[in-house]
């Protein structure tokens, strides 16, 4: 301390004339002492070292008195209640400093409600931080630092928080599983980019007044159990593949954007989200099928707002009418849309929204660059697809080849051993040249059958 304290005198003493920083320090302490009044001291973006705010600062301001101290933006690198006096404290906002490390120690019981470290170069969380002394938190920002480490103690006296980010630290696998359970208020959780590549199920458990999660830029490839209280859930960026068996009755808003590894989704899945408002999926650059299969009940009734821009979509299969007729409010814009045959139910759409003044068609060539609805609906014809068809016809010929096999072998079956070996023989000269020739496996069989029918005669 003294070190540090000898330092900064140090280089008081050697910058002479007054720098521009110094002459806002001035100003902002006149406007600071000014709105002290409302007990409101704030010195964000002043360069201040901890060693100028308390050696010098707070001596002309009564810190006694103040509620929200703000110090956004300074060069903290440590703070300590100790040297100063918070106690009508509530809110201390310390981000965007150089924090390592700060302390609660000095006094017994501190009002504080609201602390925002985040921002600042935390690796962990020391046992006399977040401690009893602060009993009244309710609102805790410890996000982009470097914490690695949730362990169980570290927040386990926070029984009245409500607000929690831990968004953008290299946490991965370091939370403890009970690290949430005395968390019992929390209403909103971020733990947005920690690179954990899963959450355990025990995580949220007993979470039941969560109602906002952030779960997204996590390499997770599956969903976690979620306390079923959540009203917001984010898990853009992430890299779940399936949706399935997610039961949260009272979820409104559902983003999903930027998922690299969703490549169709099935509304159906989404049936027990029954109070969804809101579903996002933009930038979902694989997805490239959306599908609802008939079923008794309305899949999303209260869904008002779909956005899927951005995606890989290229068609909407008409079995979305109803839905799609439905919503309020839909976004279809920079799909790779195909304007054919296909497309034209959304054209036929009685509606006032335009959807077709959304859908710029990518695909055919002639249509490239059009809207929808500039197209008039002889024009979206659909083309012969090879693509498809022949696969198609493949599949039927082969089908058919298996079958007669199936209906060759049955037949043999059904006569005497040495009879078809008799008579097979028979054939067998016939057939045989026909396959040199034909080299055709078709050909063969067909040849094959024919001669036994020729026999059975
Ligand atoms: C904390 O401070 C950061 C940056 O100064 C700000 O972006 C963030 O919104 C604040 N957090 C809360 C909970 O107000
Ligand atoms: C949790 O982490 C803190 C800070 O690293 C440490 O002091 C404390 O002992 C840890 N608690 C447990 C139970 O490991
Ligand atoms: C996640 O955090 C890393 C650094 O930890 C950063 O480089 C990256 O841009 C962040 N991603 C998002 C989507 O915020
Ligand atoms: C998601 O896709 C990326 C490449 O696009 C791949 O490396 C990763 O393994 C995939 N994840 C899952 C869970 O399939
Ligand atoms: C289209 O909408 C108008 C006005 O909302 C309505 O009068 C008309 O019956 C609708 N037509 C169809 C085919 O739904
Ligand atoms: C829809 O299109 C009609 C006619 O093209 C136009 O009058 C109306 O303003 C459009 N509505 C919206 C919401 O764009």
């Amino acid at each position: 301390m003294h070190q540090e304290i000898g330092s900064f005198q140090k280089k008081a003493s050697t910058t002479n004339q007054i720098p521009p920083g110094m002459m806002k320090l001035i100003f902002l302490t006149i406007v600071v002492s000014f709105v002290s009044a409302e007990k409101v001291f704030n010195l964000s973006f002043c360069k201040l070292k901890k060693e100028d705010f308390f050696m010098k600062k707070q001596l002309h301001i009564n810190l006694h008195e103040v509620t929200d101290l703000i110090l956004r933006g300074n060069e903290f690198d440590s703070f300590l209640d100790c040297s100063t006096n918070l106690e009508n404290l509530r809110t201390l906002d310390l981000s965007q400093n150089h924090l390592q490390r700060f302390f609660f120690l000095c006094k017994e019981e501190y009002n504080l409600q609201m602390l925002n470290v985040s921002h600042n170069k935390l690796e962990y969380i020391d046992d006399n931080a977040l401690n009893d002394r602060i009993p009244r938190l309710k609102i805790l920002d410890l996000s982009f630092n470097k914490l690695t480490i949730v362990n169980e103690t570290m927040l386990q006296y926070l029984t009245i928080l409500e607000y929690l980010s831990l968004s953008h630290n290299p946490i991965r696998d370091g939370i403890h599983e009970s690290a949430f359970w005395n968390l019992r208020a929390l209403k909103h959780l971020d733990l947005k980019n920690i690179s954990a590549p899963y959450f355990s199920s025990g995580f949220f458990k007993t979470l039941t007044n969560l109602s906002t999660l952030d779960l997204s830029w996590n390499p997770i490839d599956t969903i976690p159990l979620l306390p079923i209280s959540l009203q917001e859930l984010d898990l853009s960026g992430t890299q779940v593949i399936s949706l399935e068996n997610f039961y949260l009755p009272q979820l409104q808003e559902l983003k999903l954007n930027y998922m690299p590894n969703l490549t169709s989704l099935v509304l159906n899945d989404l049936e027990n989200l029954t109070s969804l408002e809101m579903l996002s999926m933009i930038g979902c650059k694989r997805l490239i099928q959306l599908s609802l299969w008939p079923q008794l009940g309305i899949v999303l009734p209260r869904l008002q707002r779909l956005s899927i821009k951005e995606c890989g979509l290229e068609t909407l299969n008409n079995e979305l009418h109803a839905l799609v007729q439905r919503i309020p409010v839909i976004e279809l814009e920079n799909n790779p849309w195909r304007c054919d045959c296909k497309l034209e139910w959304i054209n036929l759409l009685n509606s006032t929204r335009n959807l077709s003044r959304n859908i710029r068609c990518y695909a055919p060539e002639r249509h490239h660059a059009k809207l929808l609805a500039e197209i008039p609906n002889y024009e979206l014809q659909c083309e012969y697809d090879s693509s498809i068809f022949y696969p198609i016809l493949w599949t039927c010929l082969s089908l058919l080849i298996v079958s007669l096999i199936i209906a060759m072998v049955l037949v043999f079956l059904k006569r005497p051993i040495s009879q078809w070996s008799f008579k097979g023989r028979n054939g067998d000269t016939v057939t045989y040249k026909n396959v040199v020739e034909s080299n055709n496996d078709l050909v063969r069989i067909l040849a094959v059958s024919e001669a036994h029918e020729r026999n059975e005669e």
